[in-house]
C-alpha cells in the first residue's frame, strides 16, 4: 500500500491519542524534511515525497503508548508496530529508525528518507532549531546519568556528520540556515 496521506496521518494520529504539542512537533519535522527532501531531489538522490512526508509527520506515533507502557519498549518501535498493523509497513520502517540513540548502531543501511527523517527530527521541536540547540534539550530531559550525557553527545556528532552528509549536496533552504 502507498504511504497514508497527509489527511490520513492527521488521522492517525489522533486516533493514537497525539497531544496538540506531538501534532505540531511532527508537522514541524515535516516541514523541515520536505525542505530537504525537495532540494535533494534536485540533485542526484531520489527522495520518495510521499514516504517522507509520511513518515515524517508520524515518526512520534508510538509516544503515547510509550509512556502509557512506561518506556519498556521504545516510541520507534512502538510506532513501527502501530503502522504495521494500520497496513503501512514502509512508512513503519522509516518510523522505526527515527530515535536519537538509533544512529549510534551505524547508517549503512538506512535510505534517503530514514535519514532525512532522524536529521528533520533533530532540527525542530515546535519550532527549527539548529542541532546544537535541540540536543542542548535532549541532554537536559534525558541526560540523567553521566552515561547518557555520553550517549547523546555521540548521538549528537553522528548526527553532524549526517547533517554534513545531506546538507552539502544542496542549496540550504534559509529556514535551516544555522
Ligand atoms: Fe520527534
Amino acid at each position: 500500500m502507498s504511504p497514508p496521506s497527509e489527511d490520513k496521518c492527521l488521522e492517525l494520529l489522533k486516533k493514537h491519542d497525539a497531544p496538540e504539542n506531538i501534532q505540531k512537533h511532527c508537522k514541524k519535522v515535516r516541514d523541515v524534511a520536505v525542505l530537504i527532501g525537495k532540494e535533494l531531489n534536485k540533485e542526484r538522490d531520489r527522495v520518495d515525497m510521499e514516504l517522507l512526508e509520511a513518515a515524517s509527520l508520524l515518526h512520534d506515533i508510538g509516544k503515547m503508548k510509550a509512556k502509557e507502557q512506561s518506556g519498556e519498549v521504545g516510541h520507534g518501535d512502538l510506532g513501527y508496530r502501530i503502522l504495521q498493523d494500520e497496513g503501512y509497513p514502509e512508512t513503519a520502517s522509516v518510523v522505526r529508525k527515527h530515535p536519537v540513540v538509533k544512529i549510534l548502531k551505524g547508517i549503512d543501511d538506512w535510505t534517503i528518507e530514514d535519514k532525512i527523517v532522524y536529521y528533520s527530527d533533530k532540527r525542530a521541536r515546535e519550532d527549527i532549531l539548529s542541532l546544537d540547540e535541540r540536543f542542548a534539550g535532549l541532554i537536559e530531559s534525558y541526560g540523567d546519568t553521566p552515561a547518557k550525557v555520553e550517549e547523546l553527545e555521540k548521538c549528537k556528532s553522528k548526527a553532524r556528520e549526517l547533517e554534513r552528509e545531506l546538507l552539502t549536496k544542496i542549496d540550504v533552504p534559509s529556514e535551516i540556515k544555522n
